[in-house]
């Protein structure tokens, strides 16, 4: 029990549920006030890849690397994220300049390209996006919007929301710890939830509030 995150953190996690109850009320209070819903923002790179770079990379079609090709991916991927993306910008032989739709942006063409990497074994984070929505949406609406699909139900062995016992072990090396690894997403938990534009202020307060949902009956939540 060495972990130094933030302080208070461990403590209050492993001993003292009723102090990180509080914790997270406060901190989901302070990240409620703006809530304007994401606007113009950026497509996930799974949306990218299903509407427009999956015509060739899933097929491999015209010799395009074919997601799920590790070998092909490692070798791009050791090329490194920005010097992808100048090539997929400009095109490449039968590679069209911007896969072909020049409405996405470099964010969405970057999106796109961590995904077709991840999808063949690596472990890149989705860059996030640069046209920032008004303010972090509140962890209520990211978790009824995506979280909920697989959360609810307890999908897979997601942590219920609203289920005490399963949350108090996830969130044990802190609540920064718990973020990023929603953020990377391990076993059937997908990268930010499967929505790449959420942000970590975003999944802090869906992470919080599926934990506070689990505060007794009878107070309000
Ligand atoms: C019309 C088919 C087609 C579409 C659509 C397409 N690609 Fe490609 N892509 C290719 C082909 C073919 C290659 C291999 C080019 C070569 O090296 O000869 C390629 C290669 C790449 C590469 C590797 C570039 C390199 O450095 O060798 C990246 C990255 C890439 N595509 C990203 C994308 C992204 C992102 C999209 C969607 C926004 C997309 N592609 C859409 C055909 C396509
Ligand atoms: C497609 C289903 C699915 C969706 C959607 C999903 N989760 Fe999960 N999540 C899981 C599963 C399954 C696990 C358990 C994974 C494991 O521990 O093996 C999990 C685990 C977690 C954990 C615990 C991580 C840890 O280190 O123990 C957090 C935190 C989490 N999810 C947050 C979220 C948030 C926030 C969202 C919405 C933005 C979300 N999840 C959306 C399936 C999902």
């Amino acid at each position: 029990m060495k972990n130094r995150t933030h302080p208070g953190s461990d403590a209050a996690f492993a001993r003292a549920p009723g102090r990180l109850l509080a914790l997270c009320i406060a901190l989901a209070a302070a990240a409620a006030a703006p809530c304007a819903m994401a606007q113009g923002a950026d497509k996930s790179g799974r949306e990218v890849v299903a509407a427009t770079c999956g015509t060739c990379h899933a097929t491999g079609e015209k010799n395009a690397p074919k997601i799920g090709d590790k070998n092909a991916w490692g070798k791009l991927a050791a090329q490194g994220l920005t010097s992808l993306t100048q090539v997929a910008l400009k095109g490449i032989r039968d590679m069209p300049a911007h896969g072909g739709n020049p409405g996405l942006t470099d964010t969405e063409i970057e999106r796109a390209i961590t995904y077709m990497v991840n999808m063949s074994g690596g472990k890149w984070i989705e860059p996030t996006s640069k046209t920032k929505p008004a303010g972090p949406r509140t962890g209520q609406q990211i978790v009824q919007m995506q979280c909920a699909h697989c959360h609810e139900k307890g999908v897979d062995g997601a942590p219920k929301i609203g289920d005490t016992q399963a949350w108090i072990p996830r969130l044990k090396n802190g609540l920064e710890a718990t973020v990023l690894s929603a953020a990377n997403g391990h076993g059937a938990m997908p990268a930010r939830g499967g929505l790449a534009n959420i942000s970590d202020a975003e999944l802090r307060n869906a992470i919080v509030y599926m934990f506070r949902r689990a505060q007794p009956a009878g107070k309000k939540g």
